[in-house]
């Protein structure tokens, strides 16, 4: 079995695996989502999702990866063998983060314009304009706009390459320990500052006073599907990653550490937007969801804080290491199922991973403007590959995994990986199979069906 590098600490396997899971989906998701379902309601539904499914999910994936120690592709192969077809699976989980790779790229674009932006006090020139509507208009124009988005997609799509192309250790692990701990003092200044501001209680009753009667079943299916995104399960993100554990990294531990941490942030997420919104936006008029929330609610709300600047630089500072982290990971699927299933280095294998992003993350950054006339299913193509990536074969390649690795890969490999070969007590295991053999399954078809149904 050809051996991977690993990575060289425990914090930097904590560091890299939480780089992959805070992305925007704790940012750009998170609040939307629990906004629409009920408040705090929704967040006890997320937080049994994520520790009764997405750990065992995560432990699961994680088995695969360390055991195969390998590309998602070779450590299937490496498990079951080459000539039966389970190792198509990998190759699904291969394809699966490239198609969001396409468009999560020209997001953090924006991200990076944003960045760049508030820096040099463009976004807040008072000549542009100072109003929700004006900030709207901007990103409008902004998004729609041929070349600069072009442009700042190149950056991040070259910054990807700077990281992945000096690997596991000196790339991705050198990031994540420099990375997360910024984002997690930006996260706690920003947190307490805004805590601060007057009229932010109204924020955190909107954000944690439970409205069960917006409990509806879509709710649970929801509350699903934002664990599976924002702990970055059912691609082969974290196949990969494990393969990069050592032998002594406790699986069963990371998996929890990590869960518990991505769910925090995206909790500490909420606590800074909607208190924010509470002491200058209008929770009636806010738009709450996605790329409005963060180029336009929020530049309005930093634009009547003392210092707007400032504030927008220490956001959108965050938000790129979220991006970052998280693009890299998703793109090491790829380059390390290209490194290894061609046998070739790793400059090479990056570069022909990145490279063809440069056409199709432009595709995806024109289809919104320029190109929007061109639609498939009613969807642009940024929008079709989104719908496509998360809604149907993330689910698809998720149930796959679980089942692989709980009823097709041979029972004892769970066993050994969660025990480290016997040396530690087994109490996870039992639980963890009994999910993912009985539960996990039934609750991913689940989260496939109700997107279809919604
Ligand atoms: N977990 C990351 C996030 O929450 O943004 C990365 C990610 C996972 C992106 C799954 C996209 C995705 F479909």
């Amino acid at each position: 079995m050809a051996g991977t590098a690993k990575f060289s600490s425990k914090i930097g396997i904590i560091a890299a695996t939480i780089g992959s899971a805070i992305g925007l989906g704790n940012v750009w998701r998170f609040p939307a989502e629990t906004q629409a379902n009920g408040g705090a309601a929704f967040l006890v539904i997320y937080v049994a999702c994520v520790l009764i499914l997405g750990v065992p999910v995560m432990v699961a994936e994680f088995t695969i990866g360390r055991r195969g120690n390998s590309d998602a592709i070779g450590s299937i192969r490496n498990i079951t063998g080459k000539k039966k077809p389970y190792w198509l699976i990998g190759v699904l989980a291969v394809i699966v983060p490239y198609i969001i790779l396409c468009y999560y790229m020209v997001v953090s674009g924006w991200t990076f314009s944003y960045l760049v932006h508030s820096i040099d006090g463009a976004l807040y020139t008072p000549d542009a304009g100072q109003t929700a509507v004006d900030f709207g208009a901007k990103m409008h124009k902004y998004v729609l706009s041929d070349y600069s988005p072009l442009i700042m997609t190149f950056i991040v799509i070259a910054l990807n390459y700077g990281v992945l192309m000096f690997g596991v250790r000196k790339g991705i692990e050198r990031l994540s320990n420099f990375a997360m701990p910024v984002l997690f003092v930006i996260l706690f200044v920003f947190c307490i500052y805004v805590m601060t501001l007057p009229g932010a209680g109204s924020g955190v009753k909107y954000f944690l006073d439970p409205d069960f009667s917006k409990v509806r079943p879509s709710t649970f299916i929801n509350a699903l599907s934002q664990a599976f995104f924002s702990l970055s399960l059912g691609m082969g993100i974290l196949v990969t990653y494990a393969a990069y554990y050592p032998k002594e990294t406790k699986l069963a531990r990371t998996a929890s550490t990590v869960s518990v941490l991505d769910m925090f942030v995206a909790i500490m997420m909420g606590l800074i937007i909607f208190p924010a919104i509470g002491a200058f936006g209008d929770f009636d008029n806010s738009e709450m969801a996605g790329s409005a929330l963060i180029f336009v609610t929020l530049p309005e709300i930093f634009n009547q804080m003392p210092n707007p600047g400032l504030w927008s630089t220490l956001f959108f500072i965050l938000l790129n290491i979220a991006t970052l982290t998280s693009t890299v990971s998703i793109a090491e699927v790829a380059v390390a199922a290209v490194q290894q299933r061609f046998k070739i280095g790793r400059k090479v294998s990056t570069l022909i991973v990145i490279a063809p992003l440069l056409v199709f993350s432009s595709v995806c950054s024109l289809s919104l403007g320029r190109w929007s006339s061109f639609t498939i299913f009613g969807m642009t193509i940024f929008d079709f590959f989104d719908y496509v990536a998360t809604n149907i074969l993330l689910p698809i390649v998720a149930l796959l995994m679980c089942v692989y690795i709980a009823w097709i890969a041979p029972r004892n490999i769970l066993h050994d990986e969660i025990t480290n070969n016997g040396t530690l007590r087994s109490r996870f295991y039992r639980i963890v199979i009994f999910i993912i053999r009985y539960i996990a399954p039934f609750l991913i078809a689940l989260i496939f069906i109700g997107n279809f149904i919604k």
